[in-house]
């Protein structure tokens, strides 16, 4: 256990506008500065740092806390491992741990388990009961040394060869669950997760095994094509990708994004080692993070199919708001790189990459093949949809591509550039009203799920926040407060708990932090409490006493959602009376 006089020593020592300003490009704002979310995607900044409270929040995804918070969430530690990080970062000399904390322990026994599982699942490859599973590899194409450097291997057919395994090795039922390399059966024994496939370690930057995929080689009906190991402790699906640990040494600054397991293999086997896959449909904001560490480009290499191309779509935005450049790999005559190579071999699949269009020419190229433009009508509809999509681009790309296709069109560059400033126009309108709308959501509290009587007893709830905020930057005043309204007064339950928690910190003579709450309350919840410590901050404390009049008054007011259950009952039984009447 670290000491909340440590913890306290590294957040000083961590100024959260330089830590943040490291990851994120900040503007300064009066006190606070604002920036792009690193947690989702967003064109307009949403996203910002509070110096008063030391405190980030973002309004698109609804994001906040301190400093740790950031960096737990960013660079996805768990809480002592970030302030290790920042203690490190500080130069701040970490102090001897006596014993790990169960979290730490756990994810340590979680991480060896999977060393263990990869190497059984191997074992199990070559044995003879792995006969069918490594004739598949074989005829996919793998060589003994591909499966090997990739640790590729076979989860053997039966309900608990693994766990049994396990079990011998020490490792306790809970243990085994955390990993997700077992799961309860319905009566209440532990089943291996996965059963007679052929299995894919995921390692992670620092050459741990962190999950598996497992992929159906038989034409055995149960269950999926595959089985993936789920998010655990040390794992998650939206923060990883598949061959990175072999990518990230490759020299080139590029990086090919495949669909596939398979893809990535076969691409590494014929030479291509910058080749990964995204653990999933479209590559996430996190993912698209990770690249940009090792690369500043990117070549979306997917599948031909429909779900391919929805991918790259998705994909696209992500990528250019990370600030990756972004090419898209066309491939044809086969249905995905694997084949392709197979088909054509390496060179030609070179050729491919080096030929291939960028994100905006394959767009243009997207739009152009659903309609024929040898026909007037067909003109003029790909005009309309390509002229909306150049809207959403920069000046300079605009001027550029409007004059390509006015020159392919035969039409004057002028009305293809007019009326791309004109969609133009209407994007940036249209996207400040949802900014708009959104931010009106979320202080109108509608879909709150952290405090759902929000919505219901809004003026009550206002008041709380209001009154939290006051004795957030005010704290010198919860003593009092303590006296004149017990938490037991407050009218919503997410209130009480914040307000007993800084009366608590307060009377145990701690300074109530984001950080101390953030030990009570869990990563949505002090999102929200950083949220309301912040946004009423304009209030002055001399509307104190009317925020605890109002929170009196509304707590004794009768809920309005069983006033609404009375009226509709009575209206029934109207109702009811009127049919009566007619008959
Ligand atoms: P594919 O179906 O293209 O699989 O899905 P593949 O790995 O290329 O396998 P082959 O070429 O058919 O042998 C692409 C990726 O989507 C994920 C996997 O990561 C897979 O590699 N996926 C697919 C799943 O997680 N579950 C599924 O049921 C299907
Ligand atoms: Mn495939």
């Amino acid at each position: 256990m670290l000491s909340q006089e440590f913890i306290n020593e590294v957040k000083e020592r961590n100024d959260i506008t330089d830590v943040i300003g490291g990851y994120v490009n900040l503007k300064r704002s009066g006190r606070n500065s604002k920036g792009l979310c690193p947690f989702h995607s967003e064109k307009t900044p949403s996203f910002t740092v509070y110096t008063d409270t030391a405190s980030f929040y973002c309004f698109g995804c609804q994001t906040g806390g301190d400093v740790i918070g950031f960096i737990r969430k960013i660079e996805n530690l768990d809480y002592v491992e970030a302030v290790k990080f920042l203690a490190n970062r500080a130069g701040i000399a970490v102090p001897e741990e006596g014993k790990n904390d169960g979290l730490s322990h756990m994810r340590m026994r979680i991480r060896e388990q999977n060393r263990e599982a990869g190497r059984f699942f191997y074992r199990s490859l070559y044995s003879p009961a792995g006969k069918n599973a490594l004739e598949y590899f074989r005829s996919r194409g793998l060589t003994d040394d591909t499966i090997r450097r990739f640790g590729l291997g076979w989860s053997p057919d039966g309900w608990d060869m693994l766990v049994r395994h396990l079990g011998e090795l020490g490792y306790k039922r809970d243990e085994i669950l955390a990993a997700d390399l077992g799961y309860t059966s319905r009566k209440g024994g532990i089943i291996d997760r996965f059963r007679n496939r052929v299995m894919f370690p995921i390692i992670d930057l620092q050459g741990n095994v962190v999950a598996f995929g497992g992929r159906k080689f038989t034409d055995d009906v149960s269950g999926g094509k595959y089985v993936n190991t789920s998010d655990t402790l040390i794992y998650r699906k939206t923060n990883n990708l598949f061959a990175m640990n072999m990518a990230k040494n490759s020299k080139s600054r590029e990086l090919i994004l495949c669909e596939g397991y398979m893809d990535v293999i076969a691409l590494h086997q014929a030479g291509f080692s910058n080749a990964v896959a995204a653990l999933g449909t479209a590559v996430t904001p996190q993912q698209a993070r990770i690249i940009h560490k090792y690369a500043d480009r990117v070549i979306l290499s997917q599948d031909g199919d429909e779900a391919g191309q929805k991918s790259i779509a998705r994909s696209i935005p992500i990528m250019n708001d990370e600030g990756l450049d972004v090419r898209v790999l066309e491939i044809t005559g086969a249905k995905d790189p694997d084949e392709f190579i197979k088909k054509y071999g390496p060179e030609r699949f070179k050729m491919l990459l080096d030929g291939c269009s960028n994100d905006i020419e394959y767009s243009i190229m997207r739009i152009g093949s659903k309609y024929d433009v040898s026909t007037d009508d067909g003109r003029l509809h790909y005009l309309r949809e390509v002229c909306e999509y150049l809207g959403g681009l920069g000046n300079l790309e605009r001027e550029v591509y409007a004059a390509r296709i006015a020159d392919k069109l035969r039409v004057e560059k002028n009305a293809v550039l007019s009326q791309a400033e004109a969609s133009a126009r209407r994007r940036k309108k249209s996207e400040m009203e949802k900014d708009f709308r959104e931010m009106a959501k979320t202080t109108a509290g509608i879909g709150n799920k952290i405090n759902p009587e929000r919505s219901v007893k809004l003026r009550a709830s206002n008041a709380e926040y209001a009154l939290l905020a006051i004795l957030f930057n005010h704290q010198d005043m919860i003593p009092k407060a303590a006296q004149e309204l017990p938490p037991s007064d407050f009218v919503t339950d997410f209130g009480k708990r914040i307000y007993s928690a800084f009366i608590e910190l307060n009377q145990s003579g701690q300074e109530v932090s984001v950080s101390l709450l953030s030990q009570q309350f869990s990563d949505e919840e002090t999102s929200e409490i950083v949220k309301i410590i912040n946004s009423e901050k304009s209030v002055g404390t001399n509307d104190y006493d009317n925020f605890i009049e109002i929170i009196r008054k509304e707590h004794f007011t009768p809920d309005p959602r069983e006033a609404a259950k009375l009226s509709s009952e009575e209206l029934l039984a109207q109702m009811y009376r009127m049919k009566k009447e007619k008959k």
